[in-house]
């Protein structure tokens, strides 16, 4: 009962903040619809992170903020510019330089997105990434990664390796492939 209600709450939580911030039409299977209507719902309603990462940060995703809002948002990109765009916690550095900042098992949610192949794409640096990522994600942490290109492949990465598949119920699997730009996401827990 109480699942329900929140499932309910965070639906128009959710479409609330979209309504708001997305101007644009867009089709139910593009990457934007399945992460901020279907992934985000799910989580919050699942999981209630606390301490949120979000990896690479896009003027398109300022709003991003609003999701979390009253919970702990940190945001990171090796942008200095892109600072505007962040939480109000925000780092600017690389990716793999995660562990200067956070201890181990220190988030609930990670939300990897558009980074890998988008500027990591060297291997030892997308090593570096995900072993970080693994570390500072908590036991029962769940990590969201999107991607394009398999610049690396999925199965020489030790921190992926690492994680457990996890399987997303409202997309059935335990990764999704969009129909726009063959854009994937690929869910993982640590147990
Ligand atoms: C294509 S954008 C995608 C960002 C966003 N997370 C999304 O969901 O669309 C890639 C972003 O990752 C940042 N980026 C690229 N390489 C990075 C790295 N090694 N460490 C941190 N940020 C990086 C870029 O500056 C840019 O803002």
């Amino acid at each position: 009962m109480i699942k329900l209600f929140k499932k309910i709450y965070y639906y128009f939580f959710i479409k609330k903040i979209i309504k708001k911030n997305v101007t644009y039409n867009r089709n139910k299977n593009d990457d934007r619809y399945i992460l901020e209507e279907i992934i985000f719902p799910f989580i919050l309603t699942n999981y209630n992170p606390q301490k949120i990462l979000d990896i690479g940060r896009e003027d398109y995703e300022i709003f991003y903020n609003e999701f979390f809002k009253n919970r702990e948002l940190w945001t990171i990109d090796i942008d200095p510019k892109r600072r505007e765009f962040g939480a109000k916690n925000h780092i600017t550095d690389n990716v793999v330089n995660l562990e200067k900042y956070f201890k181990n098992n220190t988030f609930d949610f990670i939300l990897f997105n558009g980074v890998y192949g988008w500027g990591l794409n060297k291997e030892k640096d997308v090593q570096d990434a995900f072993n970080a990522i693994f570390n500072i994600l908590k036991k029962g942490g769940i990590l969201v990664f999107g991607w394009n290109d398999e610049v690396v492949p999925f199965s020489k990465i030790n921190g992926l390796l690492k994680l457990e598949p996890f399987y997303l119920k409202p997309l059935r699997g335990t990764s999704f492939t969009c129909n726009n730009g063959a854009h994937h996401y690929n869910f993982f827990i640590k147990n």
